[in-house]
């Protein structure tokens, strides 16, 4: 019989996952509490905007399903992943107030419930979570014993918004936190069913699964601001070239390539938020938070830095080019096109937006004083100054001549991600590309 899995938790990483594995053969029930997302699942259609999950969806044959009720879930199932939302607190940390209830259904099922049942938790933590608080309720609420009568595991997935399916079916690492071997045999199976790789895997107790997972995004996030920095400074050298400088990089195999284009601040809704939560740690435990606070300082600047250096351009209107964190998603959480828009605003600019993902009737957060142009094209021609902030591929699509303005000033782009470089050879346009010491001197 295939094993039987509840996913408590439809969102950006809930839903995907869900999926992943009634396509390979589980038959899973997703619990979510908002109806519009049951309804969704139920209906075959995505409940997110992720990049192949309608498709994904067909290929479920019939074998995933959606309710409101974790304990009945519970009672139906094998094993449960639990992918709530653990939103930021104000010092930084994970807030329990989605999975507490969660877990208290849970154990309440699990009391009432006979057959082993392993319990997977998948929301990020802070460490000390999963053998503090979520265990201790689930004991509590079932009168069971964490090891002896059910299975409790950790387990962080390593995805990226716009690839979820992608990095879940073919992860670089599997990272299990677990209560005890027969948990974490339970979920490396699974997995080895699942996973279209043959990726390594890192077993461990919580607490140090619980850091690793904080460990891996803000080692990630110092990378991309170690490479921002030095793109901030080859604008300020005439003939440097950020590329030239970090492909190099690269080959030093102690680096790697991944993740070292020197553009512009990171964000959406993971990195941002692990790092701080990093911070708030090392607060915790006195040990001196300065490099995980570090980062997040250099990055949030850089948003005032390229406000800053808009305005230089043109008291005119400036054009956003893509208001999500990177291309693929809607997500527009702490993402640096968004939070521009927000800090140009602030400092009475006229922003006209185009995003081929978030328009005027996104929903989630929308900035009052925004205005949305219905195509590339149209925001760059209505603007003085262009930001490419997002390198959506539709962006570098537009023609050399698109981006002209006849008579003066010309207009001005500034490319974040380097993706418009043949504007460098357009005469008509004031070509502005973070990273090279062109134009900045
Ligand atoms: N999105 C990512 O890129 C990503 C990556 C890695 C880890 N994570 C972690 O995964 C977790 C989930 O993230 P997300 O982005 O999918 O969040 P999300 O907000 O998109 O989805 C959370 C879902 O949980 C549901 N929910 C809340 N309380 C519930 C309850 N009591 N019963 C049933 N459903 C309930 C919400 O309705 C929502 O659909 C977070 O801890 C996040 O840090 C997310």
């Amino acid at each position: 019989m295939s094993i039987r899995a509840c996913v408590i938790g439809l969102g950006k990483l809930g839903s995907p996952l869900a999926a992943c594995l009634a396509a390979k053969g589980l038959t899973v029930i997703g619990v979510d509490n908002d109806p519009r997302k049951i309804e969704a699942i139920n209906q075959g259609q995505a409940p997110v905007h992720e990049p192949g999950l309608d498709e994904l969806l067909t290929q479920t044959q019939g074998r995933l399903s959606a309710i409101d009720d974790v304990e009945a879930a519970i009672r139906q199932t094998d094993i449960s992943f639990i992918v709530v939302s653990t939103p930021s607190d104000p010092a930084g940390g994970f807030s329990l107030r989605y999975v507490d209830p969660v877990c208290h259904a849970i154990g309440r099922a699990l009391a009432a419930k006979d057959a082993y049942h392993a319990v997977f938790l998948t929301s990020t933590v802070m460490p000390g979570t999963t053998g503090g608080p979520v265990r201790e309720i689930l004991e509590k609420a079932s009168g069971k014993r964490v090891g002896a009568d059910f299975g409790l595991c950790y387990s962080p997935e390593f995805i990226a918004l716009g690839s979820v399916i992608r990095d879940f079916l073919n992860p670089d690492m599997l990272l299990i936190g677990e209560s005890d071997s027969r948990a974490g045999d339970f979920l490396q199976s699974l997995y080895a069913q699942v996973c279209e790789n043959k990726p390594a895997i890192a077993r461990m107790a919580f607490v140090n699964a619980e850091i690793t997972k904080l460990a891996v995004n803000t080692y990630v996030t110092t990378k991309i601001s170690y490479a921002n920095m030095l793109a901030r400074i080859c604008e300020q050298l005439p003939g440097a070239n950020v590329d030239v400088i970090t492909s190099a990089l690269g080959l030093d195999t102690r680096i790697g390539p991944k993740y070292l284009k020197g553009a512009l601040s990171y964000g959406g809704p993971c990195f941002p938020r692990d790092n701080l939560a990093l911070a708030q740690l090392a607060r915790q435990l006195n040990v001196p938070p300065d490099l995980a606070q570090t980062v997040d300082r250099f990055n949030r600047a850089q948003i005032s830095w390229l406000a800053d250096l808009v305005q230089h351009q043109t008291n005119g209107t400036a054009g956003i080019l893509g208001l999500t964190y990177k291309a693929g998603t809607d997500v527009v959480e702490e993402a640096a096109g968004f939070l521009l828009a927000k800090e140009l605003i602030a400092r009475g600019v006229r922003v006209l937006a185009f995003d081929p993902a978030y328009g005027q009737n996104s929903r989630g957060p929308a900035l009052e004083k925004l205005c949305f142009a219905p195509s590339a094209l149209e925001c760059v021609q209505k603007s003085d100054v262009v930001v490419l902030a997002t390198a959506w591929p539709e962006f570098s699509a537009l023609k050399p001549q698109q981006w002209v303005r006849n008579g003066n000033p010309k207009r001005t782009v500034i490319d974040c991600w380097r993706a418009v470089k043949f504007l460098r050879e357009e005469p008509g346009v004031h070509y502005l590309a973070l990273g090279l010491g062109e134009g900045f001197v």
